[in-house]
């Protein structure tokens, strides 16, 4: 196995979607203001919104007017597309990256966007023409990689062949969801140990939420075998409303304070970070589920 960390990481910020979809509602401003205050901590790959079906996630309902009153020009901003009708209406607020989503699992995809692994990238077709005849770039997630709440585990080979079908689709990059968090370091080499004999590490994300604890080792291992982007959601804000019980993502400071202790560039400022992940949580009334954004202000008051 080659073990190489990258010297550099992208993170992909996902609180204000993957998070907000799994949380009491927030106000239209809350979440202007958590974007903005994202961006101003040097986060350059925020997803926004997602362009879903309101009746689903009603918390996205939204996404429109979030990302008409946003003016960050060096932002990427991006937004979940399942479907033209969702692509049609991010296109219309100007967003310049879709996310498509499928699963490695029939009944988890079946659960989430109400249709077949091949009806969805059948689906997929259209957002992918319409992306392209408007210069947008489309990321691709794998939902269940490490394990499926009504199928358990997952073959990695069944990952494989989804990857590859998005990548086939002209998705620049996959992004490897473990949706509930089931993941451990020696699944994680083993998913690796498939995917990378068949796709270039360059074309690969992970999106691991933290149900066991068990994310941050899983990106240490992930980062090990050369993958260089990450998502994780401020604050470790949220869930998957088809999973039930799952937790949010990994902490987005969690995931800094690592990469600062291996010494991989990232680009964040922590402390406004932190910060815009305990104005978000007061909005929520709740504290933020990152260790590293708690540990900074336990020191900040006892001084
Ligand atoms: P459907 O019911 O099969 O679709 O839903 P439909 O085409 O039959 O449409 C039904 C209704 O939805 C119609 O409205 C459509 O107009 C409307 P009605 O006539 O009943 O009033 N509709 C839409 N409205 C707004 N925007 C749209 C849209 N499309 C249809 N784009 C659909 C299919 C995909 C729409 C639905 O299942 C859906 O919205 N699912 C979203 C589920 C979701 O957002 N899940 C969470 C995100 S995925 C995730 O969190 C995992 C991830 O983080 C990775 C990981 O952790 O693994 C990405
Ligand atoms: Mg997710």
């Amino acid at each position: 196995m080659n073990s190489t960390l990258p010297s550099h990481v992208r993170i992909v910020e996902v609180g204000a979607r993957d998070g907000l979809q799994n949380e009491r509602a927030v106000t239209t401003r809350d979440k202007v203001t958590l974007i903005e205050s994202l961006a101003g901590a040097g986060i350059k790959d925020i997803e926004a919104g997602a362009f879903v079906s309101p009746k689903w996630v009603p918390q996205m309902a939204d996404s429109s007017n979030v990302i008409r009153a946003l003016d960050l020009p060096t932002t990427n901003l991006m937004a979940l597309t399942p479907n033209l009708k969702g692509a049609e209406a991010a296109h219309a607020v100007g967003i310049k990256e879709f996310a498509i989503f499928t699963a490695a699992s029939e009944a988890f995809c079946q659960k989430n966007i109400n249709c077949s692994i091949d009806q969805s990238i059948a689906r997929f077709t259209d957002v992918m023409a319409f992306a392209k005849s408007h210069n947008i770039r489309v990321r691709g997630y794998v939902s269940c990689v490490l394990g499926c709440p009504y199928e358990g585990d997952i073959d990695p080979q069944r990952v494989l062949q989804v990857c590859q079908k998005l990548l086939d689709l002209g998705c620049y990059e996959v992004s490897l969801g473990d949706t509930i968090g089931v993941g451990t370091a020696k699944k994680v080499d083993e998913l690796l140990d498939v995917l990378l004999a068949e796709i270039d590490k360059s074309l690969l994300a992970v999106h691991f939420h933290d149900t066991y604890g068990q994310a941050l080792t899983n990106i240490y291992t992930a980062l090990k075998r050369g993958i260089a982007t990450v998502d994780s959601a401020v604050a470790g804000l949220g869930g998957c409303p088809y999973a039930k019980g799952a937790s949010g993502n990994v902490a987005t400071e969690d995931v800094v304070y690592l990469l600062q202790g291996l010494g991989i560039e990232h680009g964040i400022d922590l402390e406004r970070l932190a910060k815009a992940g305990w104005a978000i949580c007061t909005a929520l009334n709740k504290q933020p589920v990152s260790k590293v954004s708690l540990a900074l202000k336990n020191q900040t008051t006892e001084q």
